[in-house]
């Protein structure tokens, strides 16, 4: 793990981060009909990070990550947990928005999550929830289905990372969502939360 940043120099850090980022241009998606940056949102001091595949049109457009349906979605699912979103630390593998929404390619991803690893770095939160497949083949260093990568924790850079399924894909297979609330509660054990008061 990286040294520990103290809590009142984390937003500052996190601010060097994105200006290092600039007006990107490192990878295919700078051409590809990016209109804004999508950094990160929520807590610098967070314990808690959820990390996604990348920006959609919504997120494209007012450079916030999650603010589209899927990102409805996954507010419900923090507020069900007992947490605000503002509380939480939100970020993607990638920076831009992919043609189309498809998903990033090796090039594009193996480009821009160094910069996600020096959030994490930063933010150093206990637990990380990587969303879907994208974010656990390149958080985790894994290639496996997402059924069989569910329920159990593994290190991500000091960090205790679970995953478990994208709500993009529990918008178009809702009978997942039990297994989806399952991980969540491991998530909140490990943290010690009991949902919404
Ligand atoms: N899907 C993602 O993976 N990330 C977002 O920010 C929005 C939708």
């Amino acid at each position: 793990p990286a040294a520990p940043v103290p809590a009142g120099e984390k937003a500052a850090a996190l601010e060097a981060i994105r200006l290092d980022i600039g007006d990107c241009t490192r990878c295919p998606l700078a051409y590809a009909g990016r209109h804004k940056i999508v950094f990160a949102d929520g807590d610098p001091n967070a314990r808690l990070m959820f990390v996604g595949e990348g920006p959609g049109a919504d997120e494209d457009a007012s450079g916030i990550p999650f603010v589209g349906k899927a990102g409805q979605l996954l507010n419900n699912m923090i507020q069900a947990m007992g947490v605000k979103r503002e509380e939480v630390y939100i970020a993607n593998i990638v920076k831009c928005r992919p043609p189309a929404n498809r998903q990033p390619e090796p090039v594009e991803a193996n480009t821009c999550s160094p910069f996600l690893l020096r959030q994490i770095d930063v933010v150093q939160p206990r637990v990380i929830v990587a969303l879907g497949a994208t974010a656990a083949t390149y958080l985790l260093g894994v290639r496996q289905s997402l059924a069989s990568l569910r329920g159990s924790w593994r290190d991500v850079r000091g960090a205790k990372a679970i995953v478990t399924y994208h709500p993009a894909f529990l918008l178009r297979d809702p009978a997942k969502k039990g297994e989806a609330w399952k991980d969540l509660q491991l998530v909140m054990a490990e943290l010690g939360l009991t949902g919404p008061k």
